[in-house]
């Protein structure tokens, strides 16, 4: 019998009745699916959304005070290399220092100070870890930080 054959057979075969009150099993597993295919989406949008803000990160420098100079100077020779001339971004290998993510209000100088002498893994970006930096003293902490809130100020970050 060919595989045809048997189909017509099973298909006319008056003994099969077909219970039409029979429970139907739905499964959660097609929506669990589905909702965590579209969380996964809107993160993906999210992180790119970010990203880009970093790209186009393009900052006012206002008149600095002589320890926000310095701060330039230092960031400039130190950290460029990942974050960008003047912390601004366009760098493959971190993100830019004047993201509004850097503000006071919410990134404070204590934290500040922590990253730089302990460094930190990988978490907002995914650029990688930003790696501590024990060169630094005390006082060129206080002048990268007064770079990035004089830059911040100016261009109207808050
Ligand atoms: C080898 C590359 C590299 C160098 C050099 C580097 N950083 Fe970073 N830095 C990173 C990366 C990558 C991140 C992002 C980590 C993350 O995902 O939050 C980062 C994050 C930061 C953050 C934010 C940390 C947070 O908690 O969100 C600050 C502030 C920072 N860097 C300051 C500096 C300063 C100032 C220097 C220079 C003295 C410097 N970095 C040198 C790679 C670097």
């Amino acid at each position: 019998m060919t595989p045809d054959q048997k189909h017509e057979q099973r298909k006319y075969n008056p003994n099969i009745t077909v219970k039409t009150d029979a429970p139907v099993a739905k499964s959660p597993l097609k929506w669990m699916g589905l909702v965590m295919l579209i969380l996964a989406v809107l993160t993906t949008m999210s992180m790119w959304g970010r990203e880009k803000i970093s790209i186009k990160a393009s900052p006012i420098i206002p008149e600095l005070s002589a320890k926000a100079t310095h701060g330039r100077e230092l960031i400039n020779a130190q950290c460029a290399d990942c974050h960008g001339v003047d912390g601004t971004g366009h760098s493959t290998k971190g993100p830019p220092l004047l993201h509004p993510m850097y503000r006071e209000e919410i990134f404070p100088d204590f934290h500040f100070k922590r990253v730089l002498r302990e460094g930190r893994p990988q978490n907002n970006w995914r650029f990688g870890p930003m790696p501590a930096q024990p060169q630094l003293s005390d006082a060129d902490m206080v002048d990268i930080i007064a770079f990035v809130r004089e830059v911040h100020t100016a261009t109207g970050v808050q």
